[in-house]
Parts: C-alpha cells; structure tokens; sequence
C-alpha cells in the first residue's frame, strides 16, 4: 500500500540530501534517546505487512505513482510528465508497457514507475539519473483479506488484531492525490509544488482536518541558489492511525528499499560502507507523541544470506534495513534529548557509512562477507 510521487530536478545536480520537514499529527516522537535500531524494528516495511503492492487504486486517481519534471530556463518551466501521463491507471497503456502489467494493479504501478523515470531521466555519467522520492504508506493491514504473499507464495487470511491496524474491509486502500504541479514564481526566482490528500476517501480535506488523516508536501527553491527544502505534514485518523512518510533518495535502478523489482531514483552510484556520509539539515515543528517514530536517516540495502547481492528472487534476496532514530555520538548524531527536535533546527552531517559498516547483520557461516550497498536512504517519519 504505497504511492510514490516523483520529482526531478532538471539541470540542479544535488550532491547531498537537503531538507525542512515539518511533522503534524499524531506520530513523530524523538523523546527517547535511542542508540540505532537494526533491522525492520516497526515492522515498518516487513513483507506481512504492506506488501508493497497496490492492491486496488483509489478512485479517478489512477496507478498509485505519479511524477513532476521539468525543463527550466530562466523564464520558462516546461513540464515532462502531463497530468494524463500521472493519471495513467490499469487498463490503460503507454509505451513500453508489457501485456502482462497492463490488466494487473501491482505490475502497472511498477511499470507506470519506470515509464515516469523514463520521462524525467537525465543523462549523466556514469549513469543517468530521475528523480528524488517520496514515499507515503498506510500501515493498515487486513490479514482476513489474504492480500500479501510472504516469501514469495500466497498467504490465507489470518487473524492477528493486535499487531496490525484495520478497520475492516478496504482497510489498505490507495490514499487522494491532489497535485499542484511545479511554477515558477515571484518573478521567476521560485520554483514552488506540492500535492496533498487523505487515506480517508470520501472526505474533503478542504473541509477541516479535524477527523479524517491528512498528508501534505511541498518543495521549494530558489531558482538560482540554494537546494529545496521539502516540507511534510502527516497526520493520522482513527481508521488510519499508522501512517508513513519518507523522502528518499533511492538507486537510478535496481532492487532499492525492499521492492522485488526495478525501480528508479537520484543515487546514480549507491553509496557503500564505510565511506559515506549524509548531510541534511531538519526542521521539526510539531512532533508526533510517544507512539510515533522519526528517522534521522534509514538506509536499505539488499543481499543474500550468503553474501551475494538480491537478484530478484524473493525467497532468497533478503532486504536490509539500518534506522538511525537518535544514534550514536562518534557518528554525530544527537546525543541529547530533544537535540535537533522542536525549535532546535539543524544541519547534521552523518557518518552513516562509517556507523552501517559496524553493524551486525546475519549471513550463513563460511561465507564471504557481503558489500554493504545501499540502494536507499530516507528521512522521515
Ligand atoms: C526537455 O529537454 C530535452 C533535452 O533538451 C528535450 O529532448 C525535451 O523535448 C524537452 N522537453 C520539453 C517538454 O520541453
Ligand atoms: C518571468 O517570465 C515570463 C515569461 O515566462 C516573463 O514574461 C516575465 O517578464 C518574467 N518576469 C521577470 C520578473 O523576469
């Protein structure tokens, strides 16, 4: 259950990952003085859960992927991706898509992904590149429905009411997307989007906020200096108080962040342990309460228990997380309650590499250690 919306930054080459991100509602904590979490420790992204598939699409919202590039001169901001090509939903085909995705959710969406990145790419060496994500997730699972395989084979339906959230039938659906597509503003020197909706269908988030979940994005730059500063707001609702918001800067192809299959994204060389670090600056300006989780940074990388790195074989890839909710200090990551929370704005430059390539992470005895190569790194909540 996921929906990835795309941007692409057209001749803007960002070395670092730059954002403000500004939390809402009922998630984001920070109050414990965690050292790092290994592994999937929410279950955030396990294969019971979301499944990363589609499932069935939102109403009049298409396949849940939808991009924003463009061409920019100094006057003029020329779109590549139309808002036809955004709508495109199951059924309907666009170049390049094969036979077998088009009458199936799932395979559309990823599909639907690869012909956006197509749209968006821009050639570079040593490999061309598309865009930044985000990621935006409902951690609703219906366990009755028997919708998510689990290594690769169907699953029945079985019932386990505590560990995941679901208000009944249609519990995992797709959220609204109202996209505002990128202008140039004030004279020119701004570059200005966002996109905006809610889980909660039927409901019209310009009606008040006060009972339905809510998300919202918005990006800005200046044309001429500076990086975009990306501003998020999530809130949750009482039929989806599980809610996950990333931006993510993810490999230009291959298996990135726990998908069995191709996907697309800015790292044109995925970064490998130990020589790497991360520079972001964060804004915080509400937090979540106690039950909710904020990812300094989160990195995912995939290989074999035996080494070897994923090829696509879901009964063997096995996907590698590394959650850095309020990590270590050798790394420079906050040390002190409240550090870098609420009021307290910050850069940090983060020895992600350095801190992954300690890590402990299970592989079969008597085999070669593999590379740690990260396919994604995200930030959010
Ligand atoms: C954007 O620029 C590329 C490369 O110059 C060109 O091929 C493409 O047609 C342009 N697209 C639009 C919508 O202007
Ligand atoms: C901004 O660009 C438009 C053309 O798209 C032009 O007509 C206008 O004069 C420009 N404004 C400034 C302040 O440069």
């Amino acid at each position: 259950m996921m929906m990835h919306v795309s941007l692409f930054l057209s001749r803007l080459i960002l070395p670092l990952l730059c954002i403000i991100s500004v939390l809402d509602g009922a998630f984001v904590s920070g109050e414990n003085d965690y050292v790092s979490t290994v592994g999937d420790s929410g279950m955030r992204r396990d294969a019971w859960n979301f499944c990363n598939e589609v499932g069935a699409e939102a109403p009049d919202m298409g396949s849940p992927r939808a991009a924003d590039c463009f061409n920019l001169t100094s006057t003029s901001l020329k779109h590549r991706v139309s808002e036809k090509d955004n709508l495109l939903g199951v059924g309907t085909p666009f170049p390049g898509i094969s036979q077998r995705a088009l009458c199936n959710v799932d395979l559309y969406a990823v599909e639907k992904e690869l012909y956006l990145g197509s749209l968006c790419q821009v050639p570079d060496s040593p490999k061309p590149w598309q865009f930044w994500m985000i990621m935006l997730k409902n951690g609703n699972f219906d366990t009755m429905a028997g919708l998510c395989p689990s290594n690769g084979k169907k699953t029945p339906p079985f019932s386990d009411p505590r560990r995941f959230p679901c208000f009944g039938k249609g519990c995992m659906n797709q959220p609204t997307v109202v996209h505002q597509k990128t202008q140039l503003l004030d004279g020119n020197t701004t570059l200005r989007e966002a996109f905006s909706g809610t889980y909660d269908l039927g409901s019209n988030p310009s009606d008040g906020l006060d009972l339905i979940s809510f998300y919202q994005v918005e990006w800005e730059k200046k044309r001429d200096a500076g990086s975009w500063q990306f501003r998020h707001i999530l809130k949750t609702s009482k039929n989806y108080p599980w809610l996950m918001l990333y931006l993510r800067a993810d490999a230009t192809q291959g298996y990135s962040g726990g998908y069995h299959y191709d996907t697309r994204g800015m790292l044109k060389t995925p970064p490998e342990s130990p020589n790497f670090k991360v520079r972001l600056t964060l804004d915080i300006k509400k937090g979540g309460g106690s039950k909710s989780q904020f990812y300094l940074i989160d990195i995912g990388g995939c290989w074999k228990n035996n080494g070897k790195p994923c090829d696509g074989d879901v009964l063997t890839d096995v996907t590698r997380y590394t959650g850095m909710a309020n990590p270590e200090t050798a790394a420079c990551y906050p040390t002190k309650q409240g550090q870098g929370w609420i009021g307290d704005a910050r850069t940090w430059e983060l020895d992600v590499g350095g801190l992954s390539s300690k890590l402990h992470y299970y592989q079969d005895p008597g085999t070669t250690s593999a590379r740690r190569i990260w396919g994604s790194i995200d930030v959010g909540t």
